[in-house]
């Protein structure tokens, strides 16, 4: 027996909907918050099974974990103990490589089995391994585990080849009480990288420039406690922003940083879906006509890569050709081999696409290939005349909170079945 999920198409969306907390920071944030020695109180926490791996982890680890409301976790380190990280929880999300650079700056000393997450194609981690030596790390890889051991960590001036996002993290996780200066050249610049250093400085760290391409970190002896509120999700904005481009009547997407989807706003805009910025706010209305249009992914602030699926399930119902060009997963492309399956006209050439469109969509058996792809699905599943089955539902629980829910209140019919 399996769950998947089943949609009933072409019910015009309206309502309200309320982003939660980003993922991608919160999955990040988690690890950052054994760095110090007291109490770390984490609001605006998503309800997503990422969430509920990263919480076994640091049970295992022996961390007091309390969760008083359902966005929020308490998490108190005081009589944490290192233990070889080679549990299943592991292999479950990628993020759980952040407890690399954690455990590194705070005990000098992890072992810690492969990181899981979405098949995006290769996902290498040699630029967070670089960093971690050039921190004085010393690192062997035997059956299926890392060992990284120093016995001294000190600043260091690292160069990224590729502004990538985890290795800026994990090298700040391991730097901020490591001694002396580190500067991080080619930073990453995501949000999400500031949420990550705004914490760390709220419990004593010293980081400058996060949200740049430079960013610098002053080792310190200790980490307090604090509390921190985290970033509403861009990628699930973004998610909702274009199937109710889509779909909606009026939509209202609130909880929203307008300035962090700036790229995906322009090229909505270009598309010709009819929408209003607000502060916090996206509004969407009935939108027709749309247009094809052309996609390059890139790092933060290009367009982000998350997003490239979601809106090629729009992009099936624009006119003209469209192209999505992919520079960050050259592979990304398993979602357009499934909206085929339901009457697209997607030809991949890897890294591109080109979406003939409009084609009308119908129900069908379709995958979520990876967290991004289906959401993809679950549009294509809005749109399409019938009822869509959209299995491996578990990418979808990994990085949406109650997505069926929120889908739901705007008035999609969406529901889940076990089957054989
Ligand atoms: N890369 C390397 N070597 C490294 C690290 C990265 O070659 O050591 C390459 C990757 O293979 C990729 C590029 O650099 O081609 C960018 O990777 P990056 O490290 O920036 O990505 P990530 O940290 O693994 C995060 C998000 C992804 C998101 C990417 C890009 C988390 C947990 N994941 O991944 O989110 O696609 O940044 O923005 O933060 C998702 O949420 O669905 C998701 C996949």
């Amino acid at each position: 027996m399996k769950e998947v999920i089943k949609i009933e198409g072409g019910h015009r969306l309206n309502g309200n909907i309320k982003i939660s907390g980003a993922k991608n920071a919160t999955v990040a944030l988690i690890p950052a918050a054994v760095l110090g020695t007291k109490t770390v109180h984490l609001s605006g926490i998503p309800d997503i099974s990422d969430v509920d791996a990263l919480r076994e982890i640091l049970e295992y680890l022996d961390n007091e974990v309390l969760t008083p409301m359902k966005d929020e976790i308490i998490i108190n380190p005081e009589h944490m103990v290192n233990k070889p990280l080679v549990i299943d929880a592991v292999g479950e999300l990628r993020a759980s490589y952040y407890f690399m650079g954690a455990l590194l700056g705070k005990y000098h000393n992890v072992i810690i089995k492969m990181p899981g997450g979405c098949d995006l194609g290769p996902r290498p981690i040699d630029l967070h391994l670089k960093g971690f030596e050039a921190l004085g790390a010393n690192i062997e890889y035997r059956n299926d585990n890392y060992y990284l051991k120093a016995e001294h960590l000190h600043g260091a001036d690292i160069y990224l080849n590729i502004a990538s996002v985890g290795a800026t993290i994990n090298i700040i996780l391991a730097a901020v009480l490591a001694e002396g200066r580190t500067t991080i050249e080619n930073a990453a610049k995501e949000p999400e990288i500031i949420d990550v250093a705004n914490l760390l400085n709220k419990m004593g760290a010293r980081i400058k420039g996060a949200g740049t391409s430079t960013i610098t970190i002053d080792g310190v002896e200790v980490l307090e406690g604090c509390n921190h509120e985290v970033i509403p999700d861009r990628i699930e904005a973004g998610t909702f922003i274009i199937l109710a481009s889509a779909m909606a009547d009026h939509v209202k997407v609130q909880n929203v940083i307008p300035a962090h989807i700036e790229a995906l706003l322009s090229k909505l805009k270009e598309c010709g879906v009819n929408f209003k910025a607000g502060i916090d706010y996206v509004e969407v209305f009935k939108s027709e006509d749309l247009r094809a249009i052309d996609i390059k992914t890139g790092t933060y602030p290009s367009f982000a890569t998350d997003l490239q699926s979601p809106l090629t399930a729009l992009l099936t119902q624009a006119k003209g050709n469209s192209t999505v060009f992919e520079t960050i997963y050259k592979d990304r492309f398993k979602h357009c081999y499934e909206l085929n399956k339901m009457g697209a006209n997607i030809i991949v050439n890897n890294p591109s696409s080109t979406i003939v469109g409009p084609t009308p969509l119908h129900g069908a058996e379709v995958s979520a290939t990876d967290l991004r792809a289906g959401a993809c699905m679950a549009i294509a599943a809005l749109i399409a005349d019938g009822v869509t089955t959209i299995d491996e539902v578990h990418h979808i629980d990994r990085g949406y909170d109650n997505f069926d829910k929120k889908l739901s209140s705007l008035g999609a019919k969406i529901w889940r079945e076990m089957i054989e």
